[in-house]
């Protein structure tokens, strides 16, 4: 994989701890990106190469340059570590763009796309809507945003200036979860729910051409969403949520080829099986059986790929981002996980659909 050396350009403020960074590409040739990807970043940090992927927040051929958003109040050192450090003319080294969340070409009649976002992890959100509200002048969005209280909103200013130049394109649904107090104006608590996701949802048809869902949150809102949409008829293939960048995971030196395992993967409504060298993570067998289950940066940060083991033994090379509570639950990330027996291993949505196992296995 190509590494892409850039120079920041200019910082801009979003809210506490968040801040967004223009690069300038130094390579001859500047890599294209699209709307909603996701970056890459390979930061040398208390003596070893760090990977963490961030969300483009910029529109290809609208904004000028390209924007990266990073947090602060996650993997709190490393980030703060980004915020002391990098400013205008600091050179920093990227994996090219990428990431699936990415807007298909529309239909000729123009198209509803639905977007369900938590804050802070909206990120990605914000340049879809602004792309589609700019390019394509039949589309509608509809956004339901989740936040602490109406100061608490990521891009606050660029949603609402999108809404005045596109109010009849732009429904925007606040759900405050905290709201200030407000007696001249009350301002009811409302939650982003299965049964409030569901309802919003209800007002279309998941048939209809066109339509597509896309979700960001944490892991555990997105699983909710992602639930909410399946119960309300959506297909898994309208439905998209944050991905980040992928990377290799080669095997310990204690696994060497031999007999492959047998793995039995269940997700969603699906259950794969499929073998696995123990010298190839549980990811590169995927891979080549070309199987269709979520992960992204396949490299133990993002947590796109993990799921619980029921059965079997195996090592995990490098975890960023399960906690101890997860590790305790028997999670594991299939990028970085090799198989030492044969497994049988679910994704957590498994255990959010929570409908009972005949809606999974029928
Ligand atoms: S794909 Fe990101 S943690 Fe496995």
């Amino acid at each position: 994989m190509n590494i892409v050396r850039w120079e920041i350009r200019e910082m801009y403020s979003y809210g506490r701890g968040i801040y967004g960074y223009i690069l300038d590409s130094l390579e001859t040739t500047s890599p294209t990106y699209q709307t909603g990807q996701f970056m890459t970043v390979l930061l040398d940090y208390e003596g070893a190469i760090y990977r963490r992927a961030y969300p483009i927040y910029t529109v290809p051929g609208i904004d000028d340059g390209l924007g990266i958003l990073v947090r602060s109040d996650t993997h709190y050192s490393f980030e703060a570590h980004i915020h002391e450090t990098w400013e205008p003319g600091t050179q920093i080294f990227t994996y090219p763009p990428t990431g699936k969340m990415l807007l298909e070409t529309p239909p000729d009649e123009g198209r509803l796309i639905i977007c369900i976002a938590e804050h802070p992890f909206s990120a990605s959100i914000y340049p879809l809507i602004k792309q589609i509200l700019h390019t394509e002048p039949d589309s509608q969005i509809h956004l339901l945003y989740q936040s602490p209280n109406e100061k608490e909103v990521l891009f606050q200013k660029e949603l609402k200036a999108l809404q005045t130049a596109f109010h009849m394109h732009f429904r925007w649904e606040s759900f405050y979860t905290e709201p200030h107090y407000n007696p001249a104006q009350p301002i009811p608590h409302r939650q982003l729910t299965i049964e409030t996701i569901a309802q919003s949802l209800s007002d279309y048809d998941p048939s209809d051409q066109g339509i597509q869902v896309f979700i960001c949150g944490s892991n555990q809102f997105t699983r909710m969403a992602v639930v909410a949409a399946r119960i309300t008829g959506y297909r898994e293939d309208i439905l998209r949520w944050q991905l980040f960048s992928p990377d290799i995971i080669t095997a310990p030196a204690e696994m060497q080829p031999q007999d492959e395992y047998k793995i039995t993967l269940y997700y969603g409504v699906k259950c794969y099986e499929f073998y696995s060298r123990p010298d190839e993570s549980l990811i590169d067998s995927i891979s080549h059986h070309k199987l269709d289950i979520p992960y992204s940066c396949r490299g133990g940060t993002c947590g796109e790929c993990a799921v619980i083991v029921r059965k079997g033994d195996y090592i995990m090379t490098k975890n960023e981002v399960l906690k101890t509570q997860d590790l305790k639950e028997n999670q594991v990330l299939l990028c970085t996980c090799f198989a030492k027996s044969d497994l049988e291993v679910c994704f957590p949505n498994y255990v959010y659909l929570s409908l009972g196992d005949k809606l999974m296995w029928d």
